[in-house]
């Protein structure tokens, strides 16, 4: 699946109302595996959250496979789109296998949930934790698990409805040096064997490097280099901090 951005402008509903991204134009193809770098507060969320229409677009458009994103389309491509929000986004109190099966609740009428998920769904969530190597935690409350353990949780979540596009907004943060690798190996089999289309922020550049395709730079809500992932190091150090006043 491929996603693509023109002249796309967005703002939080928020007193200050001001553009956060600023102009976007961007061509995602088809299994390609893109790392999304920037400063802290450069708009990568927000540019991740707005393909699965979590952000108000101001002007522009974005297209998911030629289908504009509207509220109307988004139902039936939000399906395709797996998202992996930054921290985890899990809830801590419930099971791990429990926070799998949120990933499908919005395939599922409000009768199938008053139910319970269909022994479908829980074998398949059953399934990935395995693959994840988290068979023996499945049953285990979230918070019990360690950042690493509940991130591949975050990923199992992504990954219930088999999309065609995966979104990771920080996977890696917070974990330690294997563990971050383990979970940037996961993403790219899933890239590799099912060829989907991976779009992961990134403060790590060595990781973009060894794993990403394609570099994309933000710097204040705008693409300020978009290309290979040569000399990331140049590209990140001519951006220029917010100034911090101690
Ligand atoms: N829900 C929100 N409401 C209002 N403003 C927001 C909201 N989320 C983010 N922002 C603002 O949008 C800008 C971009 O934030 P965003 O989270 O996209 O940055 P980021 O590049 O992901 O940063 P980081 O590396 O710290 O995660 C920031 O100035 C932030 O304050
Ligand atoms: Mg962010």
């Amino acid at each position: 699946m491929t996603i693509e951005c023109s002249q796309l402008k967005t703002a939080y509903s928020t007193a200050l109302n001001r553009p956060i991204l600023n102009g976007i134009d961007c061509q995602i193809k088809q299994g390609e595996f893109v790392a999304l770098l920037g400063l802290n507060g450069a708009g990568k969320s927000t540019l991740l959250r707005s393909f699965v229409g979590l952000v108000p677009v101001k002007t522009g458009e974005i297209r998911i496979n030629d289908t504009i994103i509207t509220p109307r389309t988004l139902r039936r491509i939000r399906r395709d789109i797996g998202l992996i929000f930054q921290g985890g986004g899990l809830v801590k109190q419930s099971s791990a296998i429990d926070n799998v099966l949120c990933g499908c609740l919005g395939s599922l009428n409000t009768w199938e949930t008053l139910w319970g998920f269909p022994k479908q769904q829980r074998d398949r969530a059953f399934d990935l934790l395995t693959d994840f190597g988290l068979k023996d935690l499945a049953y285990q409350k979230t918070r019990l698990l360690s950042g690493g353990q509940q991130q591949r949780v975050a990923i199992a979540r992504a990954l219930i409805q088999s999309p065609q596009i995966l979104l990771a907004d920080e996977p890696t943060s917070g974990l330690d040096v294997i563990a971050a690798q383990q979970v940037m190996e996961i993403l790219a089999q899933l890239h590799q064997k099912q060829a989907m289309t991976v779009v992961v922020v990134l403060h790590d550049l060595g990781m973009a490097s060894t794993y990403a395709d394609r570099a994309i730079v933000l710097d204040a809500g705008q693409i300020v280099y978009d290309g290979k992932c040569h000399n990331l190091s140049d590209k990140l150090s001519q951006l220029t901090p917010p100034k911090v006043e101690v």
